[in-house]
C-alpha cells in the first residue's frame, strides 16, 4: 500500500526525554477504516507516540505521516484528518455538555448545522447534554471527549486508553461506541494496557514494551500465539482430582491452599471436569485466572499480571 493510502504510516519514529527513549523506533501503519490498537503497559510509550500524531510534541527521529501528511511538509494541515485526545478530555465542569461543545465548534470557527446534535447523539449523550459536566461520570466524561473530537469529523479518530477508570458498563459502551464509528469508516486508533479490552474491537496491534515494539499483527495472529487458558479448581477431594488429572493433557499444580492451578487447552479442560464430576468430587470453586491473551501479553511485555 503506499503511504498515502494509510491513516498512518510511522517509521523508525524515535522520542527521548533526555536520557529517556520514550519511543524507541516504532514502526506502525494504520490502513483507513481500521481500528488499530496500541497496547503497553504503563511507560510504554503509548502516549507519546499519539502525542506526535497530533503535533504536540516532534519525533527526534523517523517520519510520520497521517494521511500522507506530515508536520514537516504540511504543518497543521495534518490536523484537518485527525482529532481525539491524550490521557483525559477536559471541560469546564460548569458548563452542561452542550455548552462546552458549543463553544469548542466556535473556537474552531464554527460547524455545520445539526453537528453537534448528531455527536450528542453518536456517543449516547443526547439526553444528558444539557447537565453540568461536573455531574458526570467518568464514562460519560470520555464519551464526551469523543463527541468532541468528531465535531472536528476526523478522518482518523485518536483515543488515548478510552476505557481507563472505567466500570464494566463504561467498558461495554465505549466499546460499542468505537464498534459504530468504525463501522461508519472512521479509522481509530487507540491506545489501552488491557488485552481484553481490546482483542473484540481491533482489527491490528501492536505491543510496545519500552518505547519499542514487541509485537505487531493482526488479534488472529496473537490469539494464535496466546498460551493455553490457566484455572483455580478447588474440589472436595483435590487428592483425587489430581489423580483424575494425570489423565487427561492438562497441568496442575497445587498452591499453599491446597487449591489447584490447572493450565490446558479448552477440550482437555472441559474433558478433565467432566471426569471430576463423574467421580462425585464436587467442586468449591473453578474460575478462569488469565485468559489467554492476557498472558501472552505479560509474557511480551515481561510484566506481571496485578490482583484485580
Ligand atoms: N514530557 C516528558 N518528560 C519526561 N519524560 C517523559 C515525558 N513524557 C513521557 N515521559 C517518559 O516516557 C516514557 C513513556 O511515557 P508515556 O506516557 O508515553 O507512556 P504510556 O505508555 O502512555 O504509559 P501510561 O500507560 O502510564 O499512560 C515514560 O518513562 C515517561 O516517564
Ligand atoms: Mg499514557
Amino acid at each position: 500500500m503506499n503511504s498515502a493510502a494509510l491513516a498512518v504510516d510511522a517509521e523508525g519514529v524515535v522520542k527521548s526525554f533526555g536520557a529517556v527513549r520514550a519511543v524507541d523506533g516504532i514502526t506502525i501503519r494504520v490502513a483507513p477504516g481500521e481500528v488499530y490498537g496500541v497496547l503497553g503497559p504503563n511507560g510504554a510509550g503509548k502516549t507519546t507516540f499519539l502525542r506526535m500524531l497530533f503535533g504536540l510534541i516532534r519525533p527526534d527521529e523517523g517520519t510520520l505521516r497521517v494521511f500522507g501528511r506530515s508536520w514537516d511538509d504540511d504543518g497543521t494541515r495534518v490536523l484537518e484528518g485527525v482529532a481525539g485526545f491524550v490521557e483525559a478530555p477536559r471541560f469546564y465542569p460548569y458548563l452542561t455538555g452542550r455548552q462546552n461543545l458549543v463553544a469548542l465548534a466556535r473556537l474552531d470557527g464554527g460547524v455545520r448545522p445539526g453537528l453537534i446534535e448528531e455527536v450528542l447523539d453518536t456517543v449516547d449523550l443526547a439526553d444528558r447534554a444539557d447537565r453540568k459536566v461536573d455531574g458526570y461520570s467518568y464514562g460519560m466524561r470520555q464519551r464526551l471527549g469523543v463527541a468532541a473530537a468528531l465535531l472536528r469529523e476526523p478522518r482518523l479518530l485518536v483515543l488515548d486508553e478510552p476505557a481507563n477508570g472505567l466500570d464494566p458498563a463504561g467498558i461495554r459502551d465505549m466499546r460499542a461506541l468505537v464498534k459504530r464509528l468504525a463501522d461508519s469508516g472512521l479509522t481509530v486508533l487507540l491506545s489501552s494496557h488491557n488485552m481484553d479490552e481490546v482483542e473484540e474491537i481491533c482489527d491490528n496491534v501492536t505491543i510496545m514494551d519500552r518505547g519499542a515494539v514487541a509485537f505487531h499483527g493482526s488479534i488472529a495472529d496473537l490469539r494464535a500465539m496466546a498460551p493455553d487458558p490457566g484455572h483455580l479448581l478447588d474440589t472436595t477431594d483435590n487428592a483425587k482430582t489430581l489423580e483424575i488429572a494425570a489423565r487427561h493433557q492438562v497441568k496442575t499444580e497445587a498452591d499453599e491452599s491446597g487449591a489447584l492451578h490447572v493450565v490446558g487447552p479448552h477440550d482437555a479442560v472441559s474433558g478433565f471436569v467432566a471426569d471430576v464430576v463423574a467421580a462425585q468430587v464436587r467442586l468449591k470453586q473453578f474460575t478462569p485466572t488469565q485468559t489467554p491473551l492476557e498472558a501472552l501479553f505479560f509474557m511480551l511485555t515481561n510484566t506481571e499480571a496485578v490482583a484485580r
